[in-house]
């Protein structure tokens, strides 16, 4: 079973494309194999691997014929990673397939075809990232209902924080209606600017939520700030212009060494869960402890490291979250 994860947040251009492409490319690169999907009608994420839907099609046509399978669609862009590319007709997909009742489960029956039957000498994915756009229609919802994760990529400002607890809330109902197996497993903090003081008080305060969470029977229950933040870095931004990762764009930018450092913890919390190189992965924290011990159940936490200077260190500073009648734990 690969580890599956979907990047998702109703808000548009917070980091979500930049965060699937370069948290695939990283953990590819650390010998995963791979696979990114492109829900999004932009194809920002076809786009920035500098990749061509195939001659059978795109996601697009997987998802509208249900005779098509994933290996024919899918490009290989880069050793260990694959991309399903997009293009902009799957943005007429909401109404082409709004009379088939299945409409929401296509993604995960092309993916769970795939792995039921992988062609010769093909090994099962490792990862699966899912690049969602910024609306919750059909195309999430495929998405969600393919992964037992998700990643909230956002900016540390206030206003994004007041979307979380309607973020929180989609995941639940996403869960009660078509996916039980779904959590949160963490905020990816994109384009962070350690220089103010507003977004450290936020990433606290989402620690705090989160913190206030724990044992609940919410899907967040387990989830957490992920470090370290990725930092505000124009190389980011430039990279999909040459149709290039970070990683072969400008690995030792700041916001690049913070993508690296994200791949290795998400493969290291895989490899944990897998029994790989235990003594390399080895929970520190009471949160990994706690997270770890139920692997069927939730995703896994991993140590987080000691963040760099200037990196938010996870003590609340001061609360700026949602109200508390906005926010997700409080009855609606
Ligand atoms: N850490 C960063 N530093 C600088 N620029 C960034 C960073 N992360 C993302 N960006 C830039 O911010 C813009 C929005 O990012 P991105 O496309 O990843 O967001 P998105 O959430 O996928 O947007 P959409 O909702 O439109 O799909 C892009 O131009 C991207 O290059
Ligand atoms: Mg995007």
């Amino acid at each position: 079973m690969p580890r599956t994860i979907a990047l998702m947040n109703q808000k548009g251009g917070v980091g979500k494309t930049t965060t699937a492409v370069n948290l695939a490319a990283g953990v590819s690169a650390l010998g995963k194999r791979t696979l990114l999907i492109d829900l999004d009608p932009q194809a920002h994420a076809t786009l920035h691997l500098g990749v061509e839907p195939a001659e059978r099609g795109s996601v697009y046509d997987l998802l509208l014929d249900t005779s098509l399978k994933l290996g024919d669609v899918r490009v290989n862009a880069r050793e260990n990673l694959d991309v399903l590319p997009a293009e902009t007709d799957l943005a007429g997909l909401e109404n082409e397939l709004s009379a088939a009742s299945d409409r929401t489960r296509r993604l995960s029956n092309a993916l769970d075809q795939h792995a039921a039957a992988l062609p010769a000498g093909e090994k099962p994915y490792d990862f699966v990232f899912i690049d969602c756009p910024p609306s919750l229609g059909v195309l999430t919802l495929n998405g969600l209902s393919s992964v037992r994760e998700v990643f909230i990529p956002m900016q540390a400002q206030f206003l994004a924080l007041q979307g979380v607890s309607k973020l929180m809330e989609t995941v639940k109902l996403v869960r009660a209606t078509i996916n039980p197996r779904l959590f949160v497993t963490g905020v990816i903090i994109c384009a962070f600017d350690a220089s103010t003081t507003h977004s450290k008080e936020v990433v606290a305060d989402l620690d705090a939520f989160f913190e206030q969470s724990r044992g609940s029977s919410e899907p967040w229950a387990n989830a957490r700030v992920y470090r370290p933040a990725v930092r505000r870095n124009v190389k980011l931004a430039e990279a999909p212009s040459f149709g290039k990762t970070i990683i072969e764009y400008a690995p030792w930018c700041p916001g690049g060494l913070d993508y690296k450092q994200l791949a290795q913890t998400l493969v290291s919390e895989w490899d944990l869960l897998q029994g790989v190189k235990p003594e390399v992965a080895k929970p520190t924290t009471k949160t990994a402890a706690k997270t770890t011990s139920k692997p069927a159940a939730a995703p896994p936490a991993a140590p987080p490291a000691a963040p760099p200077a200037g990196q938010p260190t996870g003590q609340p500073v001061v609360t700026v979250i949602a109200p508390a009648e906005a926010r997700p734990t409080e009855p609606a």
